[in-house]
């Protein structure tokens, strides 16, 4: 089984900074899926992509040639010659996501391709996004479902976009881009074998060292 550990979780709940730092400790690669997503709706946007024609759209995750890092220490995302890695962060890229993640077609063309650099990659891995307990690497060794509170994510996020946000823009983005991604994908209850992590109350250090405990028991 390559993917060691797989982790799933609404926006906020710290599964990136986890599972990267993860990899690092176990000298692991590292998969960021929802990165993938938003390449993909980066390279949408530059093709003046019509949202509502969903051919397009999964036309788009088909073509755009996405590459990404799996080394945790070296982050990157391209598309085509472009590096894509900060411009995929923006909040008119994150606006977008959702309208290719819940196109099923669309799903399956690049949970195709996670399984493909998960493969080839050649090394053990840890996978982090919205569906990687349950379709990307069901069968991985350990299964996370990382929770946290509304508060609690919505301070992450916060601190992590440097508070240039209203917290109330904020609340509505986080809330209905985790809405509208739950109509495709199940991330709020945790598949059978998935255990639930609520790290509401835990800092950084020991969510890392939660996850830590359930892969080296
Ligand atoms: O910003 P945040 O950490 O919440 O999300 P992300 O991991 O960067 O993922 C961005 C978006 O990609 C999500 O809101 C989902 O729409 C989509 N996604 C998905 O549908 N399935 C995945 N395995 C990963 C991400």
């Amino acid at each position: 089984v390559q993917v060691l550990v797989a982790i799933d979780g609404p926006s906020g709940s710290g599964k990136s900074t986890v599972a990267k730092e993860i990899a690092r400790r176990l000298d692991l690669g590292y998969l960021d899926t929802g990165a993938m997503y938003r390449a993909v709706a980066w390279w949408a946007m530059q093709q003046n992509v019509d949202w509502a024609d969903t051919h397009a759209v999964v036309a788009a995750a088909q073509d755009a040639p996405v590459e990404i890092s799996t080394d945790p220490d070296r982050q990157f995302v391209r598309v085509g010659d472009t590096n894509v890695t900060e411009a995929i962060r923006t909040p008119e890229v994150t606006s977008h996501v959702s309208s290719v993640a819940t196109v099923p077609a669309a799903r399956e063309v690049l949970v195709a391709r996670q399984r493909g650099i998960i493969a080839d990659s050649g090394r053990r891995m840890v996978a982090e996004g919205r569906d990687i307990t349950t379709v990307v690497a069901p069968d991985a060794e350990v299964r996370i479902l990382m929770v946290a509170s509304e508060e609690a994510r919505m301070q992450r996020r916060g601190a992590q976009l440097g508070g240039s946000q209203n917290a109330e823009a904020l609340r509505a983005q986080v809330v209905g881009r985790d809405a509208k991604d739950s109509t495709v994908v199940n991330f709020s209850t945790a598949a059978d074998g998935v255990i639930t992590l609520d790290n509401s109350d835990l800092n950084l250090e020991q969510s890392v060292q939660a996850v830590m405990d359930l892969v080296l028991r």
